[in-house]
């Protein structure tokens, strides 16, 4: 699929149809292409607009079916258009990712409350309206799965540092678990997905890679994840193969959480 060495292009997403947002570039757009290239129609939504129609040009021109919708995820009428518009080319949405995230990197003593407020804005309250957007059609269909798109940072550790970011992928973790437990009666599911450092253009825009490069040297899988090393449990989740997978919170950081990892060190 696409050209990025993928190895998508089977059935294991048949019949569905998925949202998903941020899908411009990075872990969003690896996302799209699996997704499409296990035969799911994509509507890929971002506020990357030229970003985001080139990653969907790319994905028909491999034979997927996809589309793109610019989508703001702090705007609930661009939510509601972006649903119906998804409905109205590609069928009713079974399959949302909340991928979209905005980074922010002060303490909590330093963040300005403007700073703090417009990061849970993105980061937890985006995907609040993109819950309530496609909830009432997949409990009416009785058919829906939600992949959210969590941190490692701010549920299983913490940095002395990104307290925005950290409070909003541990509200976004909440409120998936909240969804999975109060829905799971009505064929829905809701699972999030805990990465660690992946090599994405936000991890470099966040000026952290080099850091991040050497930080990794400590994990038990002694580098960065790829954005596909992830995406593929994006798959899986929102595939039949996890029916009996919900309220799940897939940790996927190379056993970094897991010991003590000493940067530098080799074998
Ligand atoms: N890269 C990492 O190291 C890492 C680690 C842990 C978790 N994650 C998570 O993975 C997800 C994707 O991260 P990435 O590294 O691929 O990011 P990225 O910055 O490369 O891509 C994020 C996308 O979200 C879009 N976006 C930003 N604000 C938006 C808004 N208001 N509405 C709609 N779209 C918006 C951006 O335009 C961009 O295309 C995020 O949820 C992030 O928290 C990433």
């Amino acid at each position: 699929m696409a050209d990025n060495g993928s190895k998508a292009g089977g059935d294991r997403l048949e019949g569905k149809v998925a949202i998903v947002t941020g899908a411009a570039r990075g872990l969003g757009a690896s996302i799209a292409e699996l997704y499409a290239g296990e035969g799911a129609k994509v509507l890929l939504t971002d506020v990357r607009d030229d970003e985001g129609e080139a990653v969907a040009a790319a994905i028909r021109e491999a034979g997927g079916t996809a589309a793109y919708q610019h989508l703001d995820v702090t705007s609930p009428d661009e939510w509601t258009a972006a649903v119906e518009r998804c409905e109205r080319e590609l069928g009713p949405c079974n399959v949302l990712v909340n991928n979209a995230f905005i980074y922010s990197q002060p303490a909590i003593a330093d963040v300005s409350w403007e700073e703090w407020s417009r990061n849970i804005d993105v980061n937890l309250n985006g995907p609040f309206h993109g819950f309530r957007a496609v909830l009432p059609t997949m409990r009416e269909r009785r058919d829906g799965t939600f992949v959210t798109i969590s941190s490692s940072n701010g549920n299983e550790m913490s940095l002395p540092a990104q307290v925005s970011y950290q409070a909003a992928k541990a509200g976004l973790t909440a409120v998936t678990r909240h969804i999975a437990v109060a829905y799971a009666a009505e064929g829905i599911r809701a699972n999030s997905i805990h990465p660690g450092p992946i090599r994405t253009p936000g991890l470099v825009e966040q000026d952290f890679m080099e850091m991040a490069e050497f930080i990794a040297t400590g994990f038990p899988i002694q580098r960065l994840a790829e954005p596909e090393e992830v995406a593929w449990a994006a798959v899986y989740l929102a595939s039949d193969e996890s029916s009996y997978t919900t309220a799940t919170e897939l940790v996927i950081d190379g056993g970094s959480v897991s010991t003590i990892n000493v940067p530098g060190k080799k074998g």
